[in-house]
């Protein structure tokens, strides 16, 4: 029997895997943005997922997926940056309404340190991840990072209905305001509740159980679990490494879901009426913001994978199917690590490879981390301060910390984006200042560069003999892109003591 080409069309569709925006496009809910720098959202999408800018020359380059409907070809974005730094500087929206998101501009609440007052852009390198085996890389919002676009086009307004998902990194958060993926004013103030409808992922704020990371909605001027702003016992505590976060909002209703990205379903953690005081009916603006409060708050962080905004309240099956569906994707992690390996119970020194300087060191002198002159014929007490103790990372065992030789319990860590040698306090915001990531060195001469886990567009830096955690053209002087490279770039050898 022979098959007509229709019937062979119809027998090869399965074959096709729906991508979330077409699951939801199924349910009559559609994408009005999609936005990931991980993989396509739409299973026919092939156009660019995200564009960087290198330090070395400005040049900007697209990333998209390795084949329709696939995952990010990070190998483009690897051999464009090598031997340099690189940011995320637009991530664009796959629908083919335009709503892409840049750095975002200054607000009521802050203001960034890039050129006009615009937030930072996050480092290109920050989260490596894989998705079905593949490498790919998610947006690390440090603080101070954030993207945003006021001028989209069909994005909810007023009390219209809507639907929002994303896939972000639950072991990384902070209680800062704000985290958030969603919908928000197109002015970058704070007019009055109910301006915005985003999810917010993190631990502000929180009335949900436990000590969070909750995912919760930031409706302007307060994150929500529920209608109460005090008490929300269906809303849990978060664990898991990826989390599918959802929340979806029509009149004088609305609900927050959530799962585990890489396994199961989604559950419900509040599905109900709008919070009173403002937000009934809502006044949403239909501006897109990623990794900052409404008005740019913008002391959070955060990583964010993949996320979508809907026209239409997506109904819960819908939402389910695209949970296989990021389940199916298969995130999972990868090594933090690139270049040589700067191992873990090892003690180590760090040879300057600027020319200036190649016969110092890192050391410290109290608690200034500088460089130094170091050799054979140095006192011991030289030695032993230019001599390190690598452990696990104390914010992330994947990378690693430098322990003082001479002052066991101190280690280098950055405040200010100066690097000081400090006692560990146990707080996680000395834990992660404290935590380096080896990557190659920027130039020939040197084997690491030490990029900072919790800021990964900075470097560890010498600069008029002191170490800094610098970004290449950065606002401080020390972010000079003038011999970024080789201040940054370090022969880590064998420790003097
Ligand atoms: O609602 C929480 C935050 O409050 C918003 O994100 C911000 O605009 C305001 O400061």
């Amino acid at each position: 029997m022979a098959f007509s080409p229709l019937v062979a069309l119809v027998l090869l569709l399965p074959l096709v895997t729906a991508g979330p925006c077409d699951i939801y496009a199924s349910g009559g809910t559609p994408c009005v943005a999609a936005h990931s720098t991980t993989r396509a959202l739409f299973s026919s999408f092939s156009g660019a997922l995200y564009q960087i800018s290198r330090g070395s020359d400005g040049a900007t380059t697209n990333i998209s997926p390795l084949s329709a409907g696939g995952v990010a070809n990070s190998a483009v974005q690897d051999s464009f940056c090598a031997g340099t730094t690189c940011v995320i500087t637009e991530i664009f929206d796959q629908t083919g309404r335009g709503n892409s998101l840049t750095h975002a501009p200054p607000g009521g609440a802050a203001s960034g340190t890039d050129p006009g007052g615009f937030d930072t852009q996050a480092a290109a390198d920050g989260a490596p991840v894989l998705v079905g085996g593949h490498k790919a890389y998610g947006v690390f919002i440090s603080p101070g990072s954030g993207y945003r676009n006021d001028a989209t086009n069909g994005i909810a307004v007023g009390d219209a209905a809507e639907g929002l998902y994303a896939v972000f990194d639950g072991t990384h958060f902070n209680d800062a305001c704000c985290f958030d993926y969603g919908n928000a004013e197109v002015t970058n103030t704070d007019p009055a509740n109910g301006h915005m409808e985003a999810i917010y992922f993190g631990s502000a704020g929180g009335t949900g159980t436990g000590s969070g990371p909750w995912i919760q909605a930031d409706l302007e001027n307060g994150l929500f679990s529920s209608a109460s702003r005090t008490s929300s016992p269906g809303n849990p505590s978060i664990n898991d490494r990826f989390v599918t976060a959802v929340v979806k909002g029509q009149p004088n209703n609305w609900a927050i879901r959530g799962g585990n990205a890489q396994s199961g379903s989604l559950s419900t953690f509040y599905n109900g009426v709008r919070p009173a005081d403002g937000y009934n009916p809502m006044s949403k603006e239909g501006a897109i913001i990623l990794g900052i409060g409404g008005d740019n708050s913008n002391g959070a962080q955060g990583t964010f994978y993949e996320g979508v905004m809907t026209s239409g309240f997506p109904s819960d099956a819908t939402e389910n199917s695209v949970q296989a569906n990021i389940v199916a994707a298969g995130y999972a992690t990868t090594s933090l690590v690139t270049g040589p390996a700067v191992t873990v119970g090892s003690t180590v020194s760090f040879k300057a490879t600027t020319a200036c300087c190649t016969d110092r060191f890192i050391a410290h002198t109290g608690t200034t981390v500088n460089t130094q002159v170091v050799n054979s014929a140095s006192t011991n007490a030289l030695k032993l301060s230019a001599s390190w103790n690598v452990v696990a990372g104390l914010g992330n065992s994947g990378c690693v910390s430098f322990e003082s030789r001479d002052t066991p319990g101190s280690y280098i860590r950055h405040s200010g984006f100066e690097l000081f040698v400090n006692a560990n306090d146990g707080s996680a915001i000395f834990a992660t200042d404290a935590t380096y990531c080896p990557r190659a060195a920027l130039n020939s001469a040197g084997t690491n560069a030490l990029q900072s886990f919790s800021y990964p567009t900075h470097y560890f830096r010498h600069f008029n003999a002191i170490l800094y955690a610098a970004s290449n053209g950065g606002p401080s002087d020390f972010d000079a892109t003038a011999s970024f490279n080789d201040d940054v770039s370090w022969v880590v050898g064998a420790a003097f003591a």
